[in-house]
């Protein structure tokens, strides 16, 4: 039995993992998307990103005949019940959301429509946006609809289980309508159904990101502190974990966010912010430690290193995290651009996200390499900047033997006292004591 029809616009993350999830659930499903190219990638049933089990969701659905893509905006929206928004809104160069995609979008659905409609918007979008697109489609349209505002919080890399599992679902709306059957479509996910206000509901994507951001900012700091006074951050972020006020995720030390959705929500925030002359000096100061933190890794190079012109650093993770081939606002790009600029050589590897990394940074003195091994042989040091499971299974032993000189910058923290024991490695963590060969022996506090 059919539940709702749907036509959702825009195929990146948030539009075809919510398409796709949907239609499991057992609603009709048109996703919609201006790039031929990648509709008839999806038509072939191949997915044009790397998220695990999306592909098989997508079979299962286009098979049982609920799924379905297309180019033709239009007829989706004209079979439509509800209209699922979720275009892109990337930065303009000033760190504002770009509209522009979703009021085209807005403007075609107007075009297109021929009785009521629910318009729910997913993409993330400054506060008041909503309202803009509402006064758009009138203009344009004399059918009757409704607009919401219903952000989506999942993660790349774990977007399946998050969307249909999610801690919560915001429907902001003004309309009963819109409100009735938003709450039914969602229900079978979750029964925290929060009901706000359109702008609320606008805020709370921002609100949520950009504290996020500030957790791993804040814990960052503090790990930048543990390492000069010969502290353990991971210690410390378990002993704040246990805290139920504060809360144990995303408080893991590394070399700063990156992605598609924190540098972008963070900078907008302080953009909505600055329009009502409002100095976000808190969120202004999260995203300025983010930028310096990855080049902690720099700065462990040299002090291992000294000048590092002509040497070879092996980078092993490209993307802006593990499960994912994204690429957008890696830490990467900056430390190997950095690395580029003093002069050395640069061999990187990454599972699944070289191919995408590559086409944004060539270089002649960067090989893109094909195995972890490949890229670490004859290095004088080895950084790790993103924790694929893959390289942790890495016996220690053997990267010591592929390595010029047994030199690890672990930006991850994956690696442990009881790995390193025996190794000859100088190894430097984020936050927790060094731990290299002859300096580890005379740390007391590190042996439980
Ligand atoms: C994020 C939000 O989590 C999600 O709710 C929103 O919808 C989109 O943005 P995503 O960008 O997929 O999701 O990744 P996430 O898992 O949140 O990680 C973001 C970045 O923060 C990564 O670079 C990750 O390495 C970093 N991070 C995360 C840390 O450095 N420490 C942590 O403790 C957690």
């Amino acid at each position: 039995m059919i539940r709702m029809k749907l036509a959702v616009i825009g195929t990146g993350y948030v539009g075809l993992v919510s398409g796709v999830c949907f239609s499991d659930l057992g609603n009709d499903v048109t996703c919609v998307d201006h790039a031929a190219g990648k509709i008839h990638m999806l038509q072939q049933g191949e997915v044009p990103i790397y998220e695990p089990g999306l592909k098989e969701l997508i079979k299962k659905s286009t098979d049982a005949g609920r799924l379905r893509f297309t180019t033709d905006l239009a007829a989706a929206v004209r079979n439509a019940d509800v209209v699922i928004l979720a275009v892109g809104t990337p930065s303009l160069p000033n760190g504002e959301a770009n509209l522009s995609y979703i009021m085209e979008a807005a403007r075609e659905i107007a075009g297109a429509m021929n009785g009521f409609k629910v318009i729910a918007t997913k993409s993330t979008v400054p506060v008041g946006t909503n309202e803009k697109l509402e006064s758009l489609i009138r203009q344009h349209s004399s059918h009757s609809f409704a607009i919401a505002s219903v952000p989506e919080f999942l993660r790349e890399g774990s977007a399946i289980r998050d969307t249909m599992n999610p801690d919560r679902i915001v429907i902001g709306t003004e309309s009963q309508q819109a409100r009735e059957l938003l709450t039914a479509l969602h229900q079978p996910l979750t029964d925290r159904i929060l009901l706000t206000d359109v702008r609320s509901a606008e805020m709370i994507k921002y609100a949520s990101n950009a504290f996020l951001a500030t957790k791993i900012s804040f814990i960052n700091e503090i790990a930048n502190i543990c390492e000069k006074v010969g502290a353990d951050v991971t210690r410390v972020a378990e002993g704040m974990g246990y805290d139920k006020r504060i809360g144990s995720s995303f408080l893991k030390a590394g070399i700063g966010y990156g992605g598609s959705c924190f540098p972008k929500d963070t900078e907008a925030l302080i953009q909505i912010a600055g329009h009502v002359d409002y100095d976000f000096k808190l969120l202004k100061s999260v995203v300025e430690v983010n930028r310096d933190q990855r080049f902690n890794v720099i700065r462990k190079l040299e002090t291992i290193l000294g000048d590092l012109s002509g040497t070879t650093i092996a980078i092993w993770g490209l993307a802006f995290k593990p499960e994912t081939d994204d690429v957008r606002d890696a830490p990467a790009y900056e430390i190997m651009a950095s690395l580029i600029e003093r002069g050395a050589k640069i061999k990187a590897y990454d599972p699944v996200a070289a191919d995408n990394f590559q086409s944004n940074l060539k270089h002649s003195r960067i090989s893109y390499c094909l195995s972890a091994q490949e890229a670490a042989l004859g290095a004088d040091a080895l950084c790790v900047l993103t924790e694929w499971r893959e390289f942790q299974l890495i016996p220690l032993a053997a990267i010591q033997t592929w390595l010029k000189k047994p030199n690890l910058i672990d930006g991850r923290n994956i690696y442990s006292e009881e790995e390193l024991a025996g190794t000859e490695f100088v190894y430097y963590s984020v936050g927790r004591p060094n731990m290299s060969k002859g300096v580890r022996e005379q740390i007391p506090f590190l042996s439980f």
